[in-house]
């Protein structure tokens, strides 16, 4: 669409009266359109299963018209109005509580069953914009929410448009929890062994070259080219970097998951080094990574505990930080509200993208009885209290993502320990692989944040 005519649709909205259909008409519809998705190609009031979102987009294939079939939506846009009646803005800029409830609104209706062939979200109200992304049952910012100008709209609609028609195949996780000794890589390698079995294209980066556990617990090697070379020379093709972890069984079956190993030469470096040596510094792990988001379905990251260059590099890489804890250690429990709250906060500032979310905890690896679990759950819900008192940060959906007005639900997701996932370390192969109580403790875990 031409720039004038979308100065004309801005020129013509009126600021404090424009209600919730109003902006739909003159705003929502030409949007899509230039979005590319013709009259035909959109449905309005969709149902989703639980409700019904302003618009669902979909390209037609053959005979299979969306406005007819209104089956297998891909792109569902929630309007809302600039104004209420009574003149007071609506607005949607990060951190409103009007923004807080539209994109809980849009994130619901993505995860709802009438749309799981849905790939991005929109929510708008003409002053503000953001497209959300989503994969699997995670649904994460793809822009940060961006206020509409005369002098941007162009820009925006293009960038939008650019994403969903090369929407990337990867979800990139990095496990983190700036305390030690949680499980970050045994997650890591049980995931990715998980997700493989489950037919997924994996790739794992030990991003932790001072211990390099993950890539000793599999017997890798450094490939054809480190990971730091690859880092400090751009010309170099990242791909020459991967090696394949193959598992054959008896069955004659074999699964497979890609990693790239810990570079020795990385960990031999300063703070200082790093940022002089490396263009970009932390940006550029994220940058090397774009290489491999339209080949796997997953890319996980593990790091190491210490808030510097590689475990910066892997937030500022990721879509989304999976935080393992333990319920018994309270350096964990406040150290992964340090991670929500901070450092996730931070990365997302530099980036502006929209991107990292944290993803509610989880515990890791202890048996847990019910006076430990009170234990654990006063602690965490004084977490939550000071944290609102000190800087009104609402970490409750991170701590308890089932808590609602209806039912006041505390259930953590919890991880058993299991000795076969602590002796797994030793033996060249991931527990989730070799056992099969193992590998239904990290199905269960895989399906609580990332498979439908
Ligand atoms: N579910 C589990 N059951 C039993 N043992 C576990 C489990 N998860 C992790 N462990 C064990 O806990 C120890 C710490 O795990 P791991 O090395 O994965 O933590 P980490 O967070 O990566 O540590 P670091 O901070 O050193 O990188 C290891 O010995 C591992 O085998
Ligand atoms: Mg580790």
């Amino acid at each position: 669409m031409l720039l004038t005519e979308w100065n004309q649709i801005l020129d013509n909205i009126l600021p404090d009266e424009s209600n919730e259909a109003y902006i739909s008409d003159v705003f929502a519809r030409p949007l899509i359109n230039a979005l590319g998705f013709n009259q035909q190609e959109l449905f309005p009031q969709f149902k989703t299963g639980t409700g019904a979102v302003d618009f669902a987009a979909r390209k037609n294939a053959d005979t299979d018209i969306f406005i007819s079939s209104k089956m297998n939506p891909y792109l569902l846009i929630e309007v809302k109005a600039r104004a209420t009646g009574a003149g007071a803005k609506i607005n949607l800029s990060e951190g409103t509580p009007q923004y807080i409830h539209t994109k809980e609104q849009i994130k619901k209706y993505l995860l709802d069953s009438k749309c799981n062939t849905s790939h991005w979200g929109i929510i708008t109200n003409s002053v503000h914009i953001q497209l959300l992304r989503r994969h699997g049952k995670v649904v994460f910012p793809a822009t940060p929410s961006i206020l509409i100008k005369k002098d941007n709209i162009n820009a925006i609609v293009s960038h939008v448009k650019y994403l969903i028609d090369n929407p990337p195949k990867a979800l990139t996780v990095c496990v983190y929890n700036n305390k030690g000794g949680v499980g970050k890589t045994t997650t890591t390698v049980n995931l990715a062994a998980t997700l493989a079995q489950q037919g997924k294209r994996v790739l794992v980066i030990d991003f932790d070259p001072q211990q390099g556990d993950l890539t000793k617990s599999l017997g890798l090697q450094v490939g054809k080219i480190s990971l730091y070379d690859c880092l400090s020379d751009r010309d170099l093709n990242i791909h020459d970097t991967v090696q394949p972890f193959t598992v054959k069984f008896k069955s004659s079956k074999s699964l497979q998951f890609d990693v790239i190993p810990a570079d020795p030469k990385l960990g031999g470096f300063t703070e200082q080094d790093l940022a002089t040596r490396i263009e970009k510094g932390s940006a550029r792990l994220k940058d090397a990574l774009k290489a491999f988001i339209y080949e796997y379905d997953y890319i996980f990251i593990d790091c190491p505990t210490n808030w510097m260059f590689f475990s910066q590099s892997s937030l500022y890489a990721c879509d989304a930080v999976l935080i393992p804890t333990k319920h018994n250690n309270l350096a964990s429990l406040d150290n992964a509200a340090k991670v929500i709250k901070e450092l996730v906060p931070k990365v997302k500032a530099a980036r502006r993208d929209g991107g990292p979310i944290a993803l509610p905890i989880f515990f890791n690896g202890e048996t847990i009885t019910l006076p430990q679990l009170k234990i654990a759950n006063q602690e965490i819900e004084a977490i939550i209290t000071k944290e609102i008192k000190a800087s009104k940060f609402n970490l409750l959906p991170y701590f308890y993502p089932k808590y609602g007005t209806a039912a006041k639900d505390t259930t953590i997701f919890s991880l058993p320990s299991y000795a076969i996932v602590a002796g797994a370390a030793f033996a060249r192969i991931p527990a989730a692989f070799k056992d099969s109580t193992a590998a239904k403790y990290y199905l269960e875990l895989a399906k609580e944040y990332f498979i439908v």
